[in-house]
């Protein structure tokens, strides 16, 4: 467990965020699959940062499909979009937003990730508010986050930055979702599958 924890991640640079993000590489395979991503589809990523899981996305959705990767952080979609460049990837398109606030203008789409981001946030249940308001009825949307009851073991924040998922579970409805899951797919970490009320 790191012995400091900033919200806003300054106590790390980028390149060692983008390296704890390859760590949990193992998950991102089953936020797809709840998804039921497949080529073609669009999906929201709320909190991309450097931008791992959107690479990994716009490998499922291929060239033919589109990823929107939102962060409050420029430097770390600049980080992004030099691996983006290194890849010739052009069907990820960055944008410097609040979450909370975002407006919905040329967002229609059918499912997001929020992961490892909302234990980040100073207004958590107001990213849910918001994004809400971005996606099409039905759509799905995975959030995941470290249990607090986790070991600690890994890099991730101390136990009392942690979310109950009861908390983020009750932030969904009271932003319109149903819970079609939730498990623990570590000891470390759990995700919650929402769905938005038709
Ligand atoms: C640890 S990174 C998570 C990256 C990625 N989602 C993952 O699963 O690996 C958390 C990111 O959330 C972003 N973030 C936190 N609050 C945000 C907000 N209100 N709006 C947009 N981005 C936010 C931070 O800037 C940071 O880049």
């Amino acid at each position: 467990m790191e012995e400091t924890f900033r919200k806003d991640l300054t106590h790390l640079s980028w390149d060692e965020v983008y390296a704890r993000q390859m760590k949990r590489a193992p998950l991102v395979g089953e936020w797809m699959d709840s998804l039921q991503l497949k080529a073609g589809d669009q999906v929201l990523e709320i909190g991309a940062g450097p931008g791992y899981v959107s690479l990994v996305l716009a490998d499922r959705v291929g060239a033919g499909g589109g990823v929107y990767a939102v962060d409050r952080s420029p430097e770390a979609l600049a980080h992004l979009e030099r691996l983006q460049k290194e890849r010739g990837i052009s069907h990820i398109h960055r944008l410097v937003a609040d979450a909370a606030t975002l407006e919905p203008a040329g967002l229609p789409v059918g499912s997001a990730l929020i992961t490892m981001v909302l234990h980040h946030a100073e207004d958590p249940a107001g990213i849910l508010d918001n994004v809400a308001r971005l996606l099409l009825p039905g759509a799905l949307v995975v959030v995941a986050e470290f249990h607090p009851e986790g070991p600690g073991d890994g890099p991730g924040p101390p136990q009392a930055h942690r979310l109950r998922p009861e908390q983020v579970q009750a932030w969904g409805k009271g932003a319109g979702f149903l819970v079609r899951s939730f498990h623990r797919q570590t000891p470390e970490h759990y995700m919650v599958l929402f769905q938005l009320d038709v």
